[in-house]
């Protein structure tokens, strides 16, 4: 293998542009999209080029610091007027994903700090950057908090993809498998499938195999079959926002497998950095994004429902804390109730 997806970062800044691995054309090719501008980084993240809610955050950190370096600003009042524009466009491409408000917000106060636009330029840069870093490192810290949960030759369960490709690299639920990997445990992986867009085949069966783990895919119908067998030690999936109540906002069907996990008696881990977390939000005031019918009507080109027929397709569901054994973040692993541990956790 010439190398791991480790060192493949999802996104990165790379001379005054973003380089986004594009999710759209695996497993078929891995080939990079090149963002010029904040307009290109917007639309990447709304047709899915990069997904996943911390990749989501820092594509959108480094597309506000881009129209920083683009704008022709001369002062700092100058600058604001493009930079809320920027911020405005940036913030409508996903709902759900609450890294995406958290980084751009991050990104914003950062520009506070400078005396001139030119400062502010380099300030959010820098700060885009950091927040890339970090990204990585928090991963890593998930990885070893998580991986002590699991047991040599366990068989895991995992929805969706919340891997290397979901993060700027090495993956918050995928890492918590790596990192229990790295520290000598055999596991294996069952991957769903996904539907609709296909996270779990196109991209969490292509980075595990890409990484030598071993992983078997399987229909999202067949979850209940194969927990009914006793064949899945553990479940563990990401979130695109976690309330302080411990209600998981993550893709659609997440809850489903939730149930199913509760009622055959497998634990249920969740994976999810800090930035991930709505402190304040309620679960009604959630955004569940709604994306077009298209990607249920057709599986690749070919049309598989009745033209005419009325489709909803949500993209994330609610699982409430009461289905979670435990949330595994950077700085340990919240156990119910997760208000309580929440707030000894960030002492
Ligand atoms: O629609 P997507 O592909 O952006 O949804 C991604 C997920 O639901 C992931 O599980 C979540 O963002 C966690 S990623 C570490």
């Amino acid at each position: 293998m010439a190398h791991n997806l480790d060192l493949l970062l999802t996104v990165a800044w790379k001379n005054n542009s973003i380089v986004l691995i594009d999710q759209t054309k695996l497993p078929n090719k891995l080939v990079y999209a090149k963002c010029k501008d904040y307009m290109e980084v917007a639309d990447a993240i709304k047709k899915l080029v990069v997904r996943g809610a911390p990749a989501i955050g820092v594509t959108a950190a480094f597309g506000l610091a881009l129209a920083a370096q683009q704008s022709k600003a001369k002062n700092l009042q100058e600058l604001k007027v493009d930079l809320d524009s920027a911020f405005k466009v940036l913030r409508a491409t996903r709902p759900t994903a609450v890294n995406l408000f958290w980084a751009l917000e991050r990104i914003m106060t950062s520009s506070k700090r400078a005396k001139t636009a030119k400062e502010a330029r380099k300030l959010m840069l820098d700060e885009a950057l950091r927040m890339s870093e970090e990204d990585i490192n928090a991963n890593r810290q998930m990885g070893a908090n998580g991986a002590k949960l699991f047991n040599d030759g366990d068989i895991v369960l995992t929805h969706c993809n919340a891997g290397s490709l979901a993060t700027v690299a090495y993956g918050t639920a995928l890492g918590v498998i790596r990192a229990a990997r790295e520290s000598g445990k055999r596991l294996s992986v069952i991957a769903t499938e996904t539907r609709p867009v296909m996270q779990g085949s196109r991209l969490t069966a292509f980075e595990l195999q890409y990484d030598g783990i071993d992983v078997s895919l399987i229909p999202d119908t067949a979850v209940g079959h194969i927990m009914a067998k006793g064949a899945i030690r553990r479940v563990i999936v990401g979130a695109d926002r976690v309330l302080r109540t411990g209600h998981v906002f993550n893709k659609i069907g997440t809850y489903q497998v939730a149930i199913l996990a509760n009622k055959h008696k497998v634990p249920f881990y969740v994976a999810a950095p800090l930035s991930t977390f709505d402190f304040e939000g309620n679960p009604e005031d959630v955004v569940i994004e709604e994306r077009s019918a298209d990607e249920v009507v057709r599986v690749g080109k070919k049309r598989m429902a009745p033209k005419g027929v009325r489709i909803f397709n949500p993209a994330f569901d609610m699982t409430p804390p009461e289905l979670i054994t435990g949330i595994i973040t950077e700085r340990g692993v919240l156990t119910p109730p997760f208000e309580k541990s929440l707030k000894s956790l960030l002492g």
